[in-house]
């Protein structure tokens, strides 16, 4: 079986055992490993170095594709080996540590990583650590389920470990198409014209020497621990699926829309999932994680192609999913993801971009990431690559948070991850805003009229006015603007 898996033969010596493996990191060693959204991180030898590191202490910087699951990134916090970490995350313990200081988070435009690499704007790659269901004959890597960075990350690297899941199906082999852009100046525009284009190889690939150590690992990724969806978030799906119904009756597309772009979390995936239920159909998705709510969308006839650069589900999804890897395989690609995120491929696709937002203002500015506007959530994934070039930039939020102690339409936000130029359409379980060609003024009215929670309408309505009187293109009262989250840290909600 292992032979099967390991098909360069002189690569049968190299394998190791994950505390051997870990051994070859050394202190303040930059680290890239694969793992984007939970899905197809290495498991094996992070766990190993987290132990060795509390016997004997070193520091890391860790580069990933996006989240790790297997609370990986809270073991290695707990262990203190990390001392720099990009370009996202979503642990709370890890949360907890950037927010006190302890971890340096560089949080950054998912696209963007490996092109600050490549160029060698930021500190290069000593050790890759890939999760892989298998090595070609010529030692080419086989990901499993997410491609993230890993590409680049073991191309980049001085030295490559593998970690051979045995665990993950080998009909995940095909499902990958790995293209690399070529070099500046010369670059050549990334051939990518349609979801489905395939213009790459179906594994990464590196001189086989690389490879350093491979290490076998039997560990499941974790699944999703999105919510189902509840009345508000099928209010958001309504009220968006409207929004699109009116595209389609104005001639701007068909009923197979334009490209569809979801992000993480539980507002987004509940508002694919409203798409089952609409007159639409050959939808397709140009996205950069696939959810429950793409397979259902499959399931349903209602997709026929899916695109991304990794695949997390809930326990349920997974055990359906992977016996049947074989068939969806043809509806699926998943890619690096600086072409799934890729500006130039998103502004030629056209995409219908739906990210979700912690808080907006009576502008449309939005924030992703900043509890407060200090307190680091996530971080900004993939929202702004897609927001910025979208066919149409939407994002969705409930209106309240946390019982109604804090209203997420807002005077102005705490932190901006999306400037208004960059934002075409806010919707809130209240209503939808269609802000393209409004002027600022025009578009709080929409905003205060539309997305915001009754409780709150009135008082934003009042700073609003009061704003106004005041002049501006952009009125404020910029010693009251803040005063919401002033009021939620002081008293515990923006009521006062
Ligand atoms: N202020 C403070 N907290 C807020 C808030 C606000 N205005 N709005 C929501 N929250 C809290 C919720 O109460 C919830 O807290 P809990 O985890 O303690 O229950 C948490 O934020 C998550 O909110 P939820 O409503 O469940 O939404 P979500 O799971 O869809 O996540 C984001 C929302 C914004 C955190 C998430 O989408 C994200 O990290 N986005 C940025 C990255 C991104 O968009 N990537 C995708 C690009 S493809």
């Amino acid at each position: 079986m292992l032979r099967d898996r390991i098909r360069h033969r002189p690569l049968m010596d190299k394998l190791v055992t994950a505390d051997e493996a870990a051994a070859m990191i050394e202190d303040g060693m930059v680290i890239g490993m694969s793992g984007f959204t939970r899905a197809g991180e290495a498991k094996a030898v992070p766990l190993a170095l987290a132990e060795r590191a509390r016997k004997h202490p070193l520091k890391i910087t860790l580069m990933t594709g996006a989240s790790l699951g297997n609370d990986l990134d809270k073991t290695l916090v707990d262990a203190h080996v990390v001392a720099r970490r990009m370009p996202f995350q979503s642990d709370p313990a890890l949360r907890k540590a950037i927010n006190a200081g302890e971890v340096m988070f560089i949080d950054q435009h998912l696209s963007e990583t490996v092109e600050q690499l490549r160029t060698g704007q930021i500190a290069p790659v000593d050790i890759a650590i890939i999760e892989a269901v298998a090595i070609t004959e010529h030692g080419g890597i086989v990901p499993t389920t997410s491609v993230g960075n890993s590409a680049s990350f073991a191309i980049l690297a001085k030295k490559v470990i593998i970690e051979l899941n045995l665990s993950q199906p080998t009909t995940l082999e095909g499902l990958h198409d790995i293209y690399i852009p070529s070099k500046r100046p010369a670059r050549m525009p990334i051939p990518v014209v349609t979801p489905e284009s395939r213009v790459g190889l179906p594994y990464i690939p590196i001189p086989p020497e690389k490879i350093a150590a491979i290490v076998v690992s039997e560990k499941h990724d974790s699944s999703a621990t999105i919510q189902p969806p509840d009345n508000d978030t099928r209010a958001i799906a309504g009220h968006l699926i409207e929004l699109l119904l009116e595209e389609v009756r104005q001639g701007r597309m068909g009923h197979d829309l334009l490209p569809l772009q979801a992000g993480i979390g539980t507002i987004a995936n509940a508002v694919l999932h409203g798409f089952i239920d609409t007159p639409f159909h050959d939808l397709k998705m140009y996205s950069e994680v696939l959810q429950d709510s793409t397979f259902e969308l499959i399931d349903a006839g209602k997709m026929s192609f899916a695109s991304a650069s990794s695949i997390t589900l809930s326990a349920e999804m997974y055990q359906k999913v992977l016996p049947k890897l074989a068939e969806y395989k043809h509806h699926l690609v998943l890619r690096p993801q600086e072409i799934s995120n890729h500006p130039e491929v998103i502004r030629r696709l056209g995409l219908i971009c739906i990210n979700t937002a912690l808080e907006f203002d009576i502008y449309g500015n939005v924030n992703s990431t900043h509890v407060g506007g200090t307190q680091m959530m996530n971080g900004i994934g993939g929202s702004g690559d897609f927001a910025r070039n979208a066919y149409l930039s939407i994002f969705v939020t409930k209106s309240i948070a946390k019982n109604g102690a804090i209203s997420s339409v807002v005077p102005m936000v705490s932190h901006v991850d999306h400037t208004e130029h960059d934002v075409d359409i806010v919707v809130t379980e209240q209503g939808l805003a269609d802000l393209r060609g409004l002027a600022p003024r025009e578009r709080a009215r929409l905003i205060i009229d539309r997305c915001v929670h009754p409780n709150y309408r009135e008082a934003l309505d009042d700073y609003y006015q009061r704003a106004v009187s005041r002049g501006g293109h952009t009125p404020h009262i910029l010693e009251e603007a803040l005063s919401w989250h002033q009021a939620l840290r002081e008293k515990g909600s923006m009521r006062g």
